[in-house]
């Protein structure tokens, strides 16, 4: 995140801003701040980029440490896209082409209150939910439903869109769901070289955009 650098001089107008300031923090106290994510979540988003659409199964497990997106390309194959708080990612197909890639990166998954720090830009209608707007290290734009403070939506710097279908607070994939296939471990097919649109797949893995690394800042 960009930091601001305020350059002041003694003189009487810095005293008269001083006090403004002061006088305005009652105020400033009533920005909305984004709801935390629930420990345990499952979404269904529909994803847009530039008209490519994909669907999402979004199981968040912060509880256990780990995060499934279970992404069904638009009349193409189903990736999975597993990844543990300890920094593995494992990404596959479960048909008959078996293939499996992995990459180990230096954070794990976000944590509930990631949207911490992130700057309030107002209202705006999302899908026809009025929503509390929030951008977060010029990476992320993130709509809250103004009433039920559910998210309605996120959109990356890259123009991919996340509608948000389905929100079920504390809903948890079953263990057995969450075993990586025997392939995975085996010398095989990346999934990155059967798969010519894998890397557009990676770039919106839950909300990290493996093309800046910013998940750091997340
Ligand atoms: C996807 O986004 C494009 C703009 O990038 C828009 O023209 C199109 O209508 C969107 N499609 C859907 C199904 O939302
Ligand atoms: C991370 O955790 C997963 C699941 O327990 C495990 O399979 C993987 O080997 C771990 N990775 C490292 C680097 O320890
Ligand atoms: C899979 O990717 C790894 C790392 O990029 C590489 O070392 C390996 O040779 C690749 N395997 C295949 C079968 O392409």
């Amino acid at each position: 995140m960009r930091l601001t650098t305020i350059t002041t001089t003694t003189t009487t107008t810095t005293l008269i801003l001083l006090i403004t300031t002061i006088i305005l923090v009652p105020t400033n106290s009533e920005t909305p701040t984004p709801a935390k994510w629930p420990d345990q979540f499952h979404s269904i988003l529909v994803m847009n980029k530039s008209g490519t659409l994909e669907l999402i199964d979004l199981w968040y497990d912060w509880t256990n440490g780990r995060n499934f997106n279970i992404i069904q390309h638009q009349l193409g194959n189903i990736l999975y896209d597993l990844e543990w708080n300890n920094g593995t990612s494992f990404y596959y197909t479960l048909d008959s082409d078996k293939t499996c890639s992995s990459a180990q990166l230096e954070v794990g998954i976000l944590r509930p209150n990631w949207l911490d720090g992130s700057e309030y830009i107002g209202q705006k209608e999302l899908n026809g939910f009025l929503c509390n707007v929030w951008t977060k290290a010029e990476f992320i734009t993130y709509y809250e439903d103004v009433v039920s403070k559910r998210p309605v939506g996120w959109v990356f710097y890259t123009g991919r869109e996340a509608h948000v279908m389905t929100f079920e607070v504390g809903a948890a994939l079953e263990d057995a769901k969450w075993q990586v296939p025997w392939y995975c471990f085996q010398e095989t097919n990346n999934a990155t070289t059967t798969m010519p649109d894998v890397s557009g797949a990676i770039t919106q893995r839950s909300l990290v955009d493996f093309g800046t690394r910013n998940v750091q800042d997340m």
